[in-house]
């Protein structure tokens, strides 16, 4: 962007034609009081001008003829492009002098060190669009890291050393409130899971519905934790028909139990937001809930039960702590108002940023609008195929569920309830990025953590049940992987 002197110096006119070229059209920029000029649209201006539309007093200083105008006008804008540009490098060192104000408040003298030490390898050469990401990289970092260390002491080292190592499939054997409680706040990118759905399996019991919700109720409460600020949680859960053990243990207790229902509400006095109930439509689905002995009058009647939910929740943990405008990199930002609950939006106020709204106002920005922005996620690992996209673009979807049983009657997958891989493929696929940490915490026969690696990501299951599942994860993972892949594991 130029200033208004910079045009005048280098196209060597009046300030009056500037004026009347500005009444004519050529692109400008007001900024407060003073105005700044966008070189690409002024050149294309210029460029579409040049066959003496405008008369020639617009250059009155250079007395020069019509013909020949604008085209000088153009060579002169362009030859003093290089020379306006390097008025105004953004570099490492411009962005730590530029926000030395700023810094100075935002970071404790140490924070501001170890800020410095850590951009202190990229020199005044270190240039370009990378230069403002890589400083509100290690800023934000630095922020993060002083999140995390409000939790620090309670995580287990050597547990956090195992998610983080280089492997991309992994399991934790034990109870998963457990683990997460030993995990680093704002770790984890993205979470998957189906959970136990109350008393449906043999492996799963509770004394009633409350003590299942309250057990559901502190594990969401750490995976809100754990779960990366403005990042989010795909939830499979059913509908079951059971007891709820609360008012009778009879037979005659058992009804529709809306986990899915009961659990929208704990998730989001947990603090999650609850963002949509996707439909997974499972094709008839056995059940006896229909069987009336062919009894066709009213009262009889019951639908066979044939879908679950797909819950998807966000987690904005409000942050007000200034971030850097990604255009210029300046922390010269002002508050907006949150642009969804629990996401703080900013407007950059400084007046030498390189992009400003038609409107004439800063960029505007938030942490969750720069994370979808940004043009390393636009990447080819990263794009979503036609095929996942039209599958899931109605919020009713249909696909098979896993059949468990085969035609002799053995049970193919162990004793586990595994969901199809249709679920966590599109949670991968349309809320993380490639290498990222996918986390289930119900693991099962970790499937979540098998697509995830499939599709580039770090896959991470827990899973309590060691007895029942090592045999059935190590088969499956040699099966998917042909022999190729190694499973980590942690014991607690
Ligand atoms: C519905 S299954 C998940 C199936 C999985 N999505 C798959 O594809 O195989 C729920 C799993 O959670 C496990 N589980 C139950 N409570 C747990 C806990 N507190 N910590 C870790 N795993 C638990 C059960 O052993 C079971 O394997
Ligand atoms: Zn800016």
């Amino acid at each position: 962007m130029l200033t208004e002197k910079d045009l005048l110096d280098d196209l060597k006119i009046s300030r009056t034609t500037l004026w009347r070229l500005k009444k004519k059209g050529m692109p400008c920029i007001k900024v407060g009081s003073s105005y700044r000029y966008d070189r690409t649209d002024v050149l294309k201006w210029v460029n579409n001008n040049q066959h003496g539309e405008y008369p020639i007093d617009y250059f009155e200083s250079a007395r020069i003829s019509e013909n020949l105008a604008l085209p000088l006008a153009y060579n002169s804008l362009k030859s003093s492009l290089p020379k306006i540009k390097n008025n105004y490098k953004i570099n490492i060192p411009y962005l730590l002098k530029h926000n030395k104000e700023y810094l100075n408040k935002l970071l404790t003298i140490g924070e501001l060190d170890e800020l410095q030490t850590r951009l202190s390898r990229y020199t005044n050469d270190f240039q370009g669009n990378d230069t403002v990401k890589i400083f509100t990289e290690e800023y934000l970092s630095i922020l993060k890291k002083r999140h995390q260390n409000e939790y620090i002491e309670n995580c287990d080292h050597k547990l956090d050393k195992f998610i983080n190592n280089k492997n991309d499939l992994k399991i934790i054997w034990g109870d998963c409130l457990n683990a997460l409680k030993k995990m680093q706040s704002e770790s984890i990118h993205l979470m998957v899971t189906s959970p136990p759905y109350y008393n449906a399996r043999e492996y799963s019991q509770w004394e009633n519905l409350n003590s299942y919700l309250e057990d559901m109720r502190l594990i969401i409460r750490e995976t809100y934790r754990v779960l990366d600020n403005h990042r989010i949680w795909v939830f499979n859960v059913g509908d079951v028909f059971d007891n709820d053990n609360l008012k009778t243990k009879s037979v005659w207790g058992k009804r529709r139990l809306p986990l899915g229902a009961y659990l929208i509400k704990i998730f989001e006095e947990e603090g999650f937001e609850f963002v949509d109930d996707i439909i997974w439509d499972k094709g008839e689905v056995e059940s006896q809930r229909h069987k009336n002995g062919g009894i066709n009058y009213p009262f009889y009647q019951y639908p066979l039960n044939c879908y679950e939910h797909i819950l998807i929740f966000h987690k904005h943990r409000l942050d007000t702590s200034k971030i850097p405008c990604p255009i210029c990199g300046s922390l010269n930002v002002n508050g907006n108002t949150q642009s969804e609950i629990g996401v703080q939006s900013w407007e950059c106020k400084n007046d030498k940023c390189l992009e400003r709204s038609p409107h004439n106002r800063g960029k505007r920005f938030s942490l969750r609008s720069n994370m979808m922005q940004d043009a390393d996620r636009r990447i080819p690992a990263n794009e979503i195929d036609e095929f996942t996209l039209s599958k899931w673009r109605r919020d009713i979807v249909k696909f098979p569920p896993v059949i468990k049983i085969d035609q002799n009657g053995n049970n193919r997958v162990g004793h586990s309830a595994p969901f199809p891989k249709d679920i966590p493929e599109m949670a991968i696929k349309y809320f993380s990025s490639a290498g990222e940490k996918v986390l289930d915490p119900f693991a099962g026969s970790l499937t979540t953590a098998i697509v995830a690696k499939k599709l580039n990501r770090v896959g991470v299951g827990i899973e309590i049940n060691k007895a029942m599942f090592k045999s059935v994860i190590e088969k499956r993972v040699v099966q998917e992987f042909n022999g190729q892949t190694t499973l980590l594991e942690f014991n607690f």
